[in-house]
């Protein structure tokens, strides 16, 4: 593992993306020159004394000189970072955990249920081939990644239905490596599509609670097959798809 660091990160760019969602961008090379898809950085949303914990945030894609982040406004953390403005200087570790494994030459399938597809945009720049299905609620929901497919729960864009309703034999056949990251019930859902002889290809971005985002509180554990747990943020956020204790995770909610 290499070392973790902490660094002062410049914001560059800040907007509401869509709404109630943000986008912001950090000037710092270090973080960008380090960084592989998959990884993510945990954010001080206040050098005041709440909220205590930082906040972890996938990178979604490199920009020239730092990194790009899309995030939800859910709570109190995400709201200090909504506030951040160009100039404000902001503590990052990162990057952090084990991304996407990619193998040369391999095309993907992406596969993402809403703000899930935060940090597709780094994968799809990193691999020679992708095709992308897109599921939200609705339109405002949908992240905009060129030429994805996406369908919609009320049909405001692309179809009406769910992303499962994409995913197709032809498309499995001639994928290597699918990419899954949403909600844990969507994220279930695709599993239970994709049939046993494709199941290898699988992996998961897990998202869970976090303390230190780096292996030492053991606040974020993912049940795993077997009856155990692994650390979110030190063994993933990326697992096998075969790794995952499905309905183990899915009780343990969120
Ligand atoms: C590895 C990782 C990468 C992530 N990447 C992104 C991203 O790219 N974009 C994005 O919008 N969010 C991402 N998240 C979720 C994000 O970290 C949380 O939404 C954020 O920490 C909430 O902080 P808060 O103080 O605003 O809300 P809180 O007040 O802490 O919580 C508000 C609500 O959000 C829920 N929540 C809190 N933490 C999480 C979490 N880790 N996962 C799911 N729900 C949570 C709580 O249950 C509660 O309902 C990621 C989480 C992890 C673990
Ligand atoms: S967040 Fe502390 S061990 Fe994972």
């Amino acid at each position: 593992m290499s070392a973790i660091r902490d660094f002062d990160c410049a914001v560059k760019h800040s907007e509401q993306m869509l709404p109630g969602v943000v986008r912001i961008v950090f000037d710092c090379a270090e973080i960008a020159s380090a960084a592989f898809p998959g990884q993510f950085v945990q954010i001080e949303p206040s050098p005041d004394a709440f909220p205590v914990t930082r906040r972890p945030i996938t990178i979604n894609r490199l920009t020239k000189n730092g990194f790009e982040l899309l995030f939800d406004v859910v709570g109190r953390g995400t709201e200090l970072m909504a506030e951040m403005k160009p100039g404000d200087m902001v503590r990052v570790l990162g990057p952090l955990g084990i991304g996407w494994a990619i193998d040369p030459g391999s095309s993907w399938l992406l596969i993402g249920g809403g703000l899930g597809a935060a940090g597709f945009q780094f994968l799809m720049d990193s691999v020679v081939s992708a095709t992308v299905l897109i599921g939200a609620s609705s339109s405002d929901r949908v992240i905009p990644l060129e030429a994805c497919h996406v369908v919609t729960e009320d049909g405001s864009l692309g179809g009406k239905g769910l992303v499962t309703a994409l995913i197709s034999e032809k498309l499995l056949d001639e994928t290597d490596s699918i990419a899954v990251c949403g909600p844990v019930a969507m994220m279930e859902a695709v599993w239970n599509t994709i049939p046993e002889k494709h199941r290898d290809k699988v992996q998961v971005s897990t998202e869970s609670r976090m303390g230190c985002g780096w292996g030492v509180c053991d606040g974020c554990s993912i049940p795993v097959s077997g009856g155990g747990y692994k650390k979110c943020c030190q063994e993933g956020p990326v697992f096998p798809g075969v790794e995952i204790d499905w309905k183990r995770w899915k009780e343990a909610g969120l």
